[in-house]
């Protein structure tokens, strides 16, 4: 590397900001939590340079893109890491909440992730991590693992590198390798004692949230897990849209203060993928009419992992081909003759000005639930209105409910009654 990439790389990393800006400082209220989007105004990720509208959809549905790979591949059981384009900018997962680590309590914006277990933490001296790290020397209630432990032993894909427990994975695009360890972690006002996670060492790949992964999946090493006696595995999100200036939305942990009249749909269980949260999604509708789409591209199969699956990092929603199909071609049908194009993976984009009262409204239809969406939920608009794209696309076998479908929705995660809440909430 030359002189000039090393000053540009030390002016980069001396731009980083470490917290969250002014007056984005809320204290927590009780066991609620704000959660804020990876570009609000709020947050130290917004991306500093400023890409076109169509650059930076493009950029999102790439990031997507390898979150599917990544989604599919936990499915089938198989261990690979996609390449990596090397981009520092963080879009998936999307959605970041504070968390404090350790005595006295280090504070690190972590990213939730739904589909993921294991809290994966930066931590001081890795190698490829951002500037902001967790330093377990200054952490009087700090204790990694040594290999050998049973706590080593119960944790997939551990080995021993030295003396300590070491642990392989990859998430999207990046490898990683981590020691297991323990120290308190608080979240809102409550602390969980001796939480495990991984305190990562190295990092490859570039698709790695700067401050690091709290995983709420439903697995065993999963924050919902380790909480149990604090929180009851039940949890609620309601997620800000990326459009508001008023970007901040909660994390209620407990069932406390959870909504009282929602409507549930039961969560699927697949014993081959234990962190993900499926769900029976059984059909759509496009405005008054119920698509028509073969079962086969809904039905649940814990096989092959097909069925539907609801995701914090992924952006816009997938569904697999047959069923994106017929849902776009009635969505077309009922936007009349205006002519479409497309961008990136979008196929039904609209490049004269639009009328919204012509957009159809959309329902994803489970047992117990349907869940309405407002135009802001799958439409995308570009800055000037010139442009705008039904934000779904095609996908092999998985279909997944995105973040943008889940904005401005309490969404209710409650395992001990394995089931899903869903209920409008207008957060931001
Ligand atoms: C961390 O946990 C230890 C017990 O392991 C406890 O004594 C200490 O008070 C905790 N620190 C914080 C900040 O909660
Ligand atoms: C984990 O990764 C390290 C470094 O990339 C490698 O040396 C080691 O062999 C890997 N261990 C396992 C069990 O795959
Ligand atoms: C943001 O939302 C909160 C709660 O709805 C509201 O009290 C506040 O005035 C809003 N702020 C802005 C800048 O819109
Ligand atoms: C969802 O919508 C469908 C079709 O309109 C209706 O038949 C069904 O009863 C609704 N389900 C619930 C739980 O409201």
């Amino acid at each position: 590397m030359d002189a000039l990439h090393l000053t540009l790389l030390f002016l980069c990393s001396l731009s980083l900001v470490h917290s969250l800006g002014p007056n984005c400082e809320e204290t927590s209220q009780g066991s609620t939590l704000r959660v804020y989007h990876v570009s609000s105004p709020c947050s130290p990720f917004r991306p500093k340079t400023s890409l076109s509208w169509e650059e930076s959809v493009l950029q999102m549905q790439a990031d997507d893109k390898t979150r599917l790979v990544y989604l599919t591949s936990l499915i089938a059981g198989r261990s690979f890491v996609p390449i990596g384009s090397g981009r520092q900018i963080i879009q998936s997962p999307t959605y970041i909440v504070k968390a404090n680590i350790g005595t006295p309590a280090q504070s690190l914006l972590m990213a939730l992730d739904t589909s993921t277990d294991m809290a994966l933490v930066p931590c001081a001296g890795c190698v490829g991590c951002s500037s902001t790290t967790f330093n377990s020397a200054k952490s009087v209630s700090f204790l990694s693992f040594a290999c050998g432990t049973d706590q080593c032993k119960q944790v997939q894909s551990s080995s021993c590198l030295g003396t300590s427990c070491s642990l392989n994975m990859t998430y999207g695009a990046s490898s990683i390798v981590a020691n297991l360890a323990r120290d308190n972690l608080t979240l809102a006002t409550d602390s969980i004692f001796g939480y495990s996670f991984g305190c990562i060492q190295k990092t490859t790949g570039g698709s790695f949230p700067p401050q690091g992964v709290l995983g709420l999946g439903r697995g065993p090493s999963s924050f919902v897990s380790q909480s149990t006696t604090l929180y009851k595995s039940t949890f609620s999100y309601c997620l800000p849209s990326f459009k508001s200036s008023n970007f901040s939305g909660t994390l209620r942990l407990g069932p406390n203060g959870q909504p009282l009249n929602i409507q549930y749909t039961p969560l699927l269980v697949n014993p081959k993928r234990t962190s993900l949260y499926y769900v029976n999604l059984i059909g759509i509708k496009v405005g008054s009419t119920t698509v028509n789409i073969p079962p086969s591209a809904l039905a649940f199969n814990p096989n092959t992992g097909g069925g539907t699956i609801i995701d914090s990092g992924t952006v816009f929603t997938r569904l697999v081909t047959e069923a994106y199909t017929a849902v776009r071609d009635e969505f077309r049908r009922r936007m009349g003759k205006a002519v479409v194009s497309s961008l990136g993976g979008f196929d039904t984009c609209y490049t004269v000005p639009i009328l919204l009262t012509k957009v159809p409204t959309m329902t994803f239809m489970f047992p117990g639930l349907n869940m309405s969406l407002t135009q802001d939920n799958f439409l995308i608009h570009s800055t000037f209105g010139s442009t705008t794209c039904l934000a779904m696309s095609a996908s092999p076998n998985l279909n997944v409910i995105a973040n943008m479908q889940q904005q401005n929705h309490r969404v209710l995660f409650d395992i001990p009654n394995s089931r899903l809440g869903i209920s409008r909430e207008v957060c931001s």
